[in-house]
């Protein structure tokens, strides 16, 4: 639930023109430092809040720091994998400045929206070694040019594909157009084994998800959401082709029905248990499918487009700090450990998670086991944001709503895209 405040102080910033102002007072944001900067003190236990972890790996690297730290422990607390559910209680906890929560794995599209409002701490950028790490990746952890939350790990869609069935069907490389992933999926359906496999696909389900589903769709047919000066422009014969391949390929089952009700565990699941040829998901699932009934029979590519390679949505997750957490001190430790080189690596080996340095995409021992990090790397350094807005979540339920509508059939392509453009304006100001 968003309070009347916060939805008046988002008002505000859409009648400013988002020529944003903190919103929220700094006796409002807990800083403990009247000039509003964060004043790291305290130290002892604290927790760390992110989305469930499918790959068991968070709490291992959280054990190692719990041994050298027994006086400075870190709890996990574990959200729903669903990015909407984990947004929401993230709010409501800051909405009561409620200190349960200390350290949050923000979704890179969160920052500004909690930055404005003061939910989060600003950081000390000199702390953390962002020269290193991917210039997008260090973008979606500012706000209005300073630093409120540490790159933890990025995230770039992927194409995952069953290469056992490609080359059995004679298909010497994967798709890169939409057009020759429908003509590759008929020829492998014709094999025995394949007959009832369904083609394609990603995370359709009226959540976050479906907003980076939509918008890598418009963006891989060289449309936009919002152009580069964050103006909406959906309402564009690009955009359309881009809905369209989603709307008609549920209308000719190349996407199967139940698709529409996926997030990513659900493709995953499907995709592991052989039920997809092709699936859009992001890079964690190449080490859990490994674990799977797939083992040995699929590889990863980029995601296919309109005429082309299309272009991903850039995702991912920084560490940002509660306003109103306890032991800040123990707490801006913490989070330089679990976003150092040392950590991201771990998670990258051990959970395939897409690391926030440069280095290790280009790392020789890391690409051997992950032979696509040289495409991954370049998928998230073109990989498109998501509006950088403040009241981004109207903005991305519009995106849900509208796409969702065509998706379903209870509007046209035409349609929802005329209504997507106008309420983007209204929500932006522009
Ligand atoms: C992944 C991405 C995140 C995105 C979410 C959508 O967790 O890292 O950026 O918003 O998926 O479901």
């Amino acid at each position: 639930m968003v309070t009347t405040r916060a939805l008046q102080c988002s008002a505000a910033l859409v009648a400013a023109g988002l020529v944003l102002t903190a919103c929220g007072s700094s006796s409002d944001s807990g800083s403990g430092a009247p000039d509003g900067n964060t004043s790291f003190e305290g130290r002892g236990p604290i927790t760390y809040v992110a989305g469930k972890d499918a790959s068991g790996v968070v709490q291992k690297v959280i054990d190692s720091w719990n041994k050298q730290h027994p006086k400075e422990k870190v709890t996990f607390i574990q959200l729903p994998t669903d990015a909407d559910a984990q947004r929401q209680q993230m709010i409501q906890n800051a909405e009561t400045k409620s200190d349960a929560y200390t350290v949050l794995s923000l979704d890179v599209v969160w920052t500004s929206e909690f930055a404005a409002h003061q939910w989060i701490a600003k950081l000390p950028e000199k702390q953390f070694p962002l020269s290193k790490m991917l210039k997008p990746v260090v973008e979606t952890a500012k706000y209005r040019g300073g630093l409120y939350a540490a790159p933890s790990s990025s995230d770039g869609g992927l194409l995952y594909y069953r290469s056992d069935l490609l080359k059995k069907a004679g298909i010497s490389k994967p798709p890169t157009t939409w057009e020759q992933m429908t003509a590759d999926c008929a020829k492998i359906k014709k094999l025995p084994e394949a007959k009832d496999m369904s083609c394609y696909a990603g995370q359709l389900q009226k959540y976050e998800g479906l907003t980076v589903n939509f918008s890598e769709a418009v963006n891989s047919a060289s449309g936009v959401v919002t152009d580069a000066g964050g103006k909406p422009d959906v309402d564009t014969p690009a955009a359309k082709k881009g809905l369209d391949f989603l709307v008609d390929s549920v209308k000719d089952g190349t996407i199967p029905k139940e698709a529409i009700t996926y997030q990513e565990e659900d493709s995953r699941q499907a995709f592991q248990s052989g039920k997809l040829i092709f699936l859009r998901n992001w890079p964690y699932v190449y080490s859990l499918a490994g674990k799977s009934k797939v083992a040995g029979k699929y590889a990863v590519a980029p995601l296919p487009g309109l005429n082309g390679p299309g272009s991903s949505s850039l995702g991912g997750h920084n560490l940002a700090l509660s306003s109103y957490a306890k032991n800040k001190a123990t707490a801006l430790d913490f989070m330089k450990f679990y976003t150092s080189e040392q950590s991201t690596e771990t998670f990258l080996k051990e959970a395939s998670a897409a690391p926030p340095y440069a280095s290790q995409y280009t790392d020789p021992s890391l690409v051997k086991q992950y032979p696509y990090l040289p495409v991954l790397k370049e998928s998230v350094e073109r990989a498109v944001p998501r509006p950088r807005v403040v009241q981004y979540g109207d903005v991305t339920a519009a995106i849900q709503q509208e796409a969702y509508a065509a998706l379903n059939g209870d509007k046209s392509s035409a349609q929802a895209l005329k209504d997507l453009q106008a309420s983007l304006q209204k929500l932006t100001g522009q």
